[in-house]
């Protein structure tokens, strides 16, 4: 049971040096792919994240040999077609990543599989990995036909070409990675952008991918590469930059501050919340940028500065779908206010993310017009925000995002169920105070 309650100080300025855990989808997907390539794998400064444990217990039970020293995870195995049924359900936790990637595996597989997780994970929508896992052959049960727990009979699938009817790199990636066990080349179109760890992650443990444009297509193992196999890899994970993201906005928000964020994942793909706030007149400076894995890596100096503000919507929206709360949080210290459209996705997150900043955001004493697809968060002129009593509804995101609107309130602000937080940074609270002066 989450219990703990986290109390946010006001502070001065936010100092230092700090190293992020490892990034949590890059994490997931080298996880999973570890699982299926023959030999054992290092995957070095893998995510402290709960979401990817849930992710390594899963492969465990599946069958993968998985040894964790500190951050360094070892994982030897199974190859593409020798995982085995777990006798019990595989569970996903908290994790949206964990279900929709590993459904698109066990729809592969020939045997049958149980997928669950904890209460928000079973209430968020699966109908979008069901509908083409089913055209590629497998059969799968849901309640209500949309939500978890899944019951997956995999198949041998056939390779389809599939247009996905919303911007979702899970979903993208469950048909990506069931393509693995296709016959023949699948292909998926996407219509905006999504971030491309999947594509990368698959092409470094040997798949055949390749991308033309909105289409990505991956090749049956089979037919893929000569053995048909994936390989075992030596990797390491970049930090996190969504998580970075929280560090960023808690730092612009004193003049003063000056923080170093060491070894930071920047691929293209998930780096236009930095275009963002450069847009805004945040002061982020890249250094040392150098490539690790397909992946690109630097260091981000960040400080203190005033941000205007701005408007949030179309393509832009699921290139930053996680960064949002914290610019939505961060909304009342800005000159013109954020605003943000197009989001309706926000309400199908960890939690309903559009009414938990909306609520949160209010208490504190912003002023804020809630819609069905965002919210519109009035600029500094509205009035300083006070410390109040946060609920983050059991979402990760929106504790981290008002644990750091809070450092700037009047009065202290309290996170209830603070340790949801860990489920994608664990030490969050200790970095954000071991930084903050007051
Ligand atoms: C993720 C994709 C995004 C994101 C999630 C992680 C991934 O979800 O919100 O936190 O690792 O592929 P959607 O693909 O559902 O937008």
């Amino acid at each position: 049971m989450r219990v703990k309650k986290e109390t946010i100080h006001p502070a001065r300025l936010l100092t230092g040096g700090l190293e992020l855990p490892g990034d949590k989808s890059i994490s997931h997907r080298y996880a999973m792919l570890a699982a299926l390539a023959e030999g054992t794998s290092e995957v070095r400064h893998f995510s402290a994240a709960a979401d990817c444990h849930s992710s390594l217990a899963c492969m465990g039970s599946l069958g993968a040999e998985v040894k964790a020293a500190g951050d360094t995870v070892r994982i030897t195995g199974r190859g593409a077609r020798g995982l085995k049924s777990s006798w019990r359900a595989l569970d996903a936790g908290n994790s949206g990543t964990t279900m929709r990637l590993l459904s698109g595996i066990l729809a592969g597989q020939e045997f049958a599989s149980r997928l669950t997780g904890d209460a928000s994970l079973q209430k968020r929508p699966m109908k979008r990995v069901i509908g083409p896992l089913r055209e590629m052959g497998a059969e799968i049960r849901a309640r209500d036909d949309n939500f978890a727990p899944l019951e997956i009979r995999g198949a041998r699938l056939k390779a389809i070409d599939y247009k996905m009817p919303m911007a979702s790199a899970q979903v993208k990636s469950a048909v990506l990675l069931a393509g693995l066990f296709a016959d023949g080349v699948t292909s998926v179109t996407e219509p905006a952008g999504t971030r491309d760890h999947t594509e990368l992650a698959l092409e470094e443990f040997g798949a055949a991918i390749e991308k033309h444009g909105r289409t990505i297509r991956i090749h049956g193992l089979s037919e893929s590469n000569e053995s048909g196999k994936l390989m075992a890899k030596s990797l390491d994970v970049p930090g996190d930059l969504s998580s970075a993201v929280f560090f960023i906005a808690a730092a612009s928000l004193f003049p003063d501050s000056n923080i170093l964020i060491h070894n930071v994942g920047l691929n293209p793909t998930r780096t236009a919340i930095l275009d963002l706030f450069a847009s805004m007149g945040a002061a982020v400076q890249i250094l040392g940028l150098r490539s690790s894995y397909g992946e690109l890596v630097g260091d981000l100096a960040v400080k203190g500065a005033p941000l205007k503000g701005g408007v949030l919507a179309g393509e832009q929206i699921p290139l930053m779908i996680d960064e949002l709360p914290m610019l939505a949080a961060l909304g009342p210290y800005t000159e013109e206010g954020i605003e943000i459209r197009d989001a309706a996705e926000l309400r199908v997150k960890e939690s309903d993310r559009i009414a938990a900043l909306a609520e949160n955001l209010r208490s504190m004493g912003a002023k804020v017009e809630e819609r069905p697809d965002g919210l519109r968060v009035e600029g500094k002129r509205a009035g300083k925000l006070r410390g109040a009593q946060i609920d983050p509804r059991g979402d990760h995101r929106i504790a981290m995002a008002f644990a750091v609107a809070g450092l700037a309130a009047d009065g202290p602000t309290v996170i209830r169920d603070a340790d949801c937080a860990g489920v994608s940074f664990p030490d969050f609270y200790n970095e954000l105070n071991r930084m903050a002066d007051r």
